[in-house]
């Protein structure tokens, strides 16, 4: 861990999560804590409660949980260090400057260089647009109408006639040529030595999350060759992790995110009030941008150029955020190209109404799969309609894939019965999922099961939280070595010791953890729901089951390493014993 723990714990008492979320949400007293409305999703009715007692957060709606650390990773994007950082200088606690490794230090420097040399060469450009002779990069951007508070807002600015201008400006402010280049603003030549190859173009810095100048994207004043042109991918700039406009769009809690295309389309959004619209850097969107999108919404809009490349980008994109867990639609821009003139010609109510509209993706879709087709031959056709049944395959969930089926058989007036059965045979002969009737199987089954232990496990920790005393009833039956899910393992492995001494902590037990998403899965372990119960001996046979099915899993999981993990074997023997056991003991409660 980057700070001691023992520092990390004080700062962590030191900064009550009841007034550290106050700061950003409204929170009313109610029952056991306080409740208020998730700034983590879209709600109407609160969801989002913090316990002051155990020092926690948690949102019903959206799952997001965590400690007074987690909360600000959450909403300011810290990293854990950073969040420590501000909490420590918040409850007024020195941090002592870490002994890191040599290698550590050394790298934290130069990425801190790296973002100076980008923050200067911003600030050259944005100087250079507002000098006279950037007037033609000034009059580019008003041409293209955007205001001058738009063009402030992005840090919009001018390369110059010569590249060598800004490698210039960049070693006054005392930086070296080898730093320069690795900064990717810069290449050596054999003619001209350490010159930029931005000359020439209207700029556009590329920011992370925190505001920070990471890259660049150049355009030409014009039609010119090539279009854009960005910085090269360096250690603090990572194309497949940043989007363009994220910087803004995550605070914007629309309750959707609209990714764009371009930087042009992005900016012109964001002018009209969208202030949610991302785009990709100059590369194709990632599966790494999804799941960054997922931690601030459920819902992409896409908002993709109406071209051929467009309608290609989008199918992919669709891929993606469905391989993600995300809902797509799509947003129709016709009869203009992209956002930027769709907004430049029909304003944004027009747009707004577009949103409203979007097309399901998976209608999408087979709306421009039918392109491919010719309907009026009946083969054609038939080919139509099996590719439909192929892409209906691919809905594990039955409820799901039966919704879209009849959504579709209607849409396309192809006779329900028909579709159904193209369905079961493209089914059965591609194995892609089973009929409609039969019951799930295979991975489908496999996924629920490993799901339920997950489930028991969350529940046996979120309950010994609520009853700390049974811990002593259990003891001899369970270890943390029976919570086969290595997250939850560790988290046993210190709630054990700590329940049976009764200093058991939830909320110091989450800052064990420094990713945003182990975090999370952790508070989950403490907020997993109870089943309602109201008699005694009804509890207790919940209880009872809950401890027998960790315990059956456990011993499932050691036999089945038995051979090639010899410590397996002590466990399949202790587990069989206390199974043998917990079936004729008795678990009381009380
Ligand atoms: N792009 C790029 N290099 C190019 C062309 C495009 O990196 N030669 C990337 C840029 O990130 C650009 C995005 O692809 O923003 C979309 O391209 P395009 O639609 O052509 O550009 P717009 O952003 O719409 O710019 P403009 O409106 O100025 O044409
Ligand atoms: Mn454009």
């Amino acid at each position: 861990m980057y700070y001691p723990e023992e520092l990390v714990e004080e700062i962590r008492t030191k900064n009550d999560i009841v007034e550290v979320i106050s700061g950003y949400v409204r929170l009313t007293r109610k029952g056991n804590g306080y409740w208020g409305l998730c700034p983590f999703h879209n709600e109407k009715s609160p969801s989002f409660h913090v316990q002051g007692d155990r020092q926690l957060f948690h949102c019903f709606g959206c799952g997001a949980g965590g400690n007074v650390f987690t909360f600000l990773m959450n909403y300011e994007n810290y990293t854990f260090p950073e969040a420590v950082k501000v909490l420590a200088e918040r409850a007024g606690v020195n941090l002592p400057e870490m002994e890191s490794s040599e290698e550590t230090r050394r790298m934290a420097n130069r990425r801190a260089r790296l973002l100076e040399v980008n923050k200067e060469a911003a600030k050259f450009f944005f100087y250079q647009l507002r000098s006279p002779h950037g007037e033609i990069g000034y009059q580019y951007l008003r041409k293209r109408e955007l205001s001058d508070e738009t063009i402030r807002k992005f840090g919009l600015g001018y390369a110059g006639k010569s590249g060598a201008d800004l490698v210039r400006y960049l070693r006054s402010k005392g930086f070296e040529d080898e730093l320069i280049k690795e900064a990717g603003v810069a290449n050596f030549t054999e003619r001209s030595g350490l010159t930029s190859q931005f000359w020439n173009r209207v700029m556009f810095p590329i920011q992370d999350i925190n505001h920070r100048v990471i890259g660049f994207g150049g355009r030409v004043m014009g039609d010119g060759e090539p279009k854009y042109l960005n910085s090269p991918e360096t250690p603090i700039f990572d194309k497949r992790r940043n989007l363009y406009g994220l910087n803004f769009a995550r605070t914007a809690r629309a309750g959707n995110v609209i990714l764009c295309e371009g930087y042009m389309d992005v900016i012109a959004m964001h002018q009209a009030g969208f202030s949610q619209a991302v785009a990709s850097l100059g590369t194709a969107f990632t599966e790494e941008q999804a799941m960054i999108l997922k931690r601030y919404t459920e819902n992409v809009l896409l908002a993709y150029d109406s071209d051929g490349p467009g309608v290609k980008a989008a199918l992919r994109g669709i891929g993606i955020l469905r391989g993600a867990g995300l809902t797509a639609r799509v947003i129709n821009m016709l009869p203009y190209k992209d956002p930027d003139e769709f907004m430049k010609n029909l304003g944004r109510d027009a747009f707004q109404e577009r949103i409203d509209q979007a097309e399901n993706s998976f209608f999408f879709e087979v709306r421009i799969l039918e392109r491919d087709y010719d309907l009026n031959d009946p083969a054609g056709k038939t080919s139509f309609h099996r590719e439909i049944a192929r892409k209906l395959c691919n809905f594990s969930e039955a409820v799901e894939r039966e919704n879209y089926l009849t959504a579709i058989a209607d849409k396309y007036h192809i006779v329900y019965e028909d579709l159904r059965k193209l369905v079961r045979s493209v089914a059965a002969q591609t194995g892609l999922a089973r009929p409609i009737e039969r019951p799930k199987s295979g991975v489908q089954s496999r996924n629920t099961s490993q799901e339920n232990v997950k489930r028991s496990q969350r529940l046996l920790v979120t309950w010994l939280l609520d009853e700390p005393g049974l811990y002593r009833k259990i003891a001899k039956y369970i270890s943390p070595g029976d919570f086969t899910e290595e997250l939850y393992q560790k988290v046993a492995r210190r709630m054990f010791p700590e329940l049976e001494r009764g200093t058991f902590s939830p909320a110091a037990v989450i800052s064990m953890f420094e990713d945003e998403e182990e975090q999370r899965e952790v508070s989950s372990l403490f907020n997993t729901k109870l089943p309602q119960i109201n008699t005694a001996a009804e509890r207790e046979k919940a209880f009872r089951d809950i401890v027998l099915a960790v315990k059956r899993n456990s011993y499932e999981y050691y036999s089945s390493k038995l051979g090639s993990d010899v410590s397996a074997l002590k466990q399949v023997i202790d587990g069989k014993k206390a199974l043998e056991e917990l079936a004729k003991a008795h678990i009381s409660l009380d």
